[in-house]
């Protein structure tokens, strides 16, 4: 992939690749079957990467729904102009916010009647229609419904003359917890759950959209797909599960670039960065690369990464500190102030992932992602 032609002034900043994003969903969307819809994930500012540019490479790859958090996230989907469906996967719980998302043409996760009544009540007023999916919890124990309150919330739905039963979905707690026995047991324990409701509801007329697959299952459960996938991590580049990264052939959606700021030579014995966490073993040539942990680089990487120039391996010394950090050159010194570094992504034909440094840090692909700051400008490519 080449590297950007950034803005020779800037310090640091994030590259997104759209043609990424729309060649995942190609694929996805080719692996799934032709009559199962596809729901990109789009919240967080689609992971980071700006959610407008995922969302209309997504699209252009074929998916036909997006799933948002917040109803600001699907608010400013429609301001760019997106007029697909589109699901508001958290709970909006106050009338100020279901009357916009009336107004927008949004659909609404119910998990209560209450809120149920409450949508009637707005959509009455306006008479209009309120496209809802009901989300039941099957075993995440955190938005939904229960499982035995469900036929009921069907009901009540199907009642209230001005809201139309879209769909309804659970969402899988440990689909990406691999080789482990209590994760397949409770990933079964929640498609039966939900499986059960589905058949308690089969003589219902009208049709609804059922809908359980995140990333994981998507990849791993062709059993888990029903109507639709709501898709996230797979989109940005990146399987759940490492064995399966190269057999979808999933592209890093995103880089994340900074420049080198200064470059000096400093004698053995030199403490560097705040504690001095690290001294040199020998005269060493560092350099100054001016991001730090107020980018997202967290400080706890500190000594545990390395970083990429021209496709080379540098490491990265001392404590990461707010604004920048101090890499290695010793062993191969020819690098300029300006030279562009690649904390994260491809350069060349190597490549650092959000696995590497979630190891690290003891976090997830997915919270990498997503903490990549706004002082970095995002550089759609
Ligand atoms: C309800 C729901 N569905 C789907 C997703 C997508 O998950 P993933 O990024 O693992 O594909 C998420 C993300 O957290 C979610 O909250």
């Amino acid at each position: 992939m080449p590297l950007s032609n950034a803005d020779p002034k800037q310090r640091a900043w994030v590259e997104v690749f759209p043609k990424a994003i729309q060649a995942n969903t190609r694929r996805i969307r080719n692996f799934i079957s032709e009559n199962c819809l596809l729901m990109a994930v789009v919240k967080a500012d689609g992971y980071g990467h700006g959610s407008v540019t995922v969302a209309e490479a997504a699209l252009a790859g074929g998916a036909e729904n997006l799933g948002v958090a917040t109803l600001q996230e699907a608010l400013d989907l429609r301001k760019a102009g997106i007029n697909c469906p589109i699901l508001v996967l958290g709970n909006l719980f106050n009338s100020k916010d279901l009357k916009i998302s009336l107004k927008k043409d949004l659909m609404i996760t119910l998990s209560s009647s209450k809120e149920a009544f409450l949508c009637q009540k707005l959509a009455e007023v306006q008479n209009k229609f309120f496209d809802v999916h009901i989300k039941i919890d099957t075993g995440m124990t955190r938005l939904g419904c229960d499982p035995g309150l469900a036929l009921k919330l069907v009901e009540v739905v199907d009642s209230l003359p001005n809201i139309r039963l879209k769909g309804i979905y659970s969402h899988l707690a440990l689909a990406d917890c691999e080789n482990n026995i209590y994760a397949e047991s409770v990933t079964s324990s929640q498609k039966e759950k939900f499986e059960c409701l589905l058949s308690n509801l089969k003589s219902r007329k009208k049709p609804f959209c059922k809908h359980l697959a995140n990333s994981a299952a998507t990849l791993r459960h062709k059993d888990l797909h029903f109507d639709m996938v709501r898709v996230g991590l797979a989109l940005y580049g990146y399987s759940p599960f490492l064995d399966f990264q190269n057999n979808f052939a999933l592209e890093p959606a995103l880089a994340v670039r900074a420049r080198v700021t200064l470059v000096r030579d400093v004698p053995a014995g030199t403490g560097v960065s705040y504690g001095h966490t690290f001294t040199t073993n020998r005269p060493s040539r560092l350099a100054v690369v001016g991001i730090g942990y107020a980018d997202g680089i967290s400080r706890s990487l500190s000594g545990k990464i390395s970083v990429l120039i021209d496709g080379n391996f540098y490491p990265q010394v001392g404590s990461i500190t707010m604004d920048q950090l101090v890499i290695d050159l010793t062993e191969k010194p020819d690098v300029q102030v300006g030279s562009i570094v690649t904390l994260l992504g491809v350069d060349g034909y190597s490549v650092i992932t959000p696995y590497q440094w979630s190891e690290i840090t003891g976090s997830i692909p997915w919270e990498i992602l997503c903490g990549f700051k706004y002082r970095l400008p995002r550089v759609v490519i």
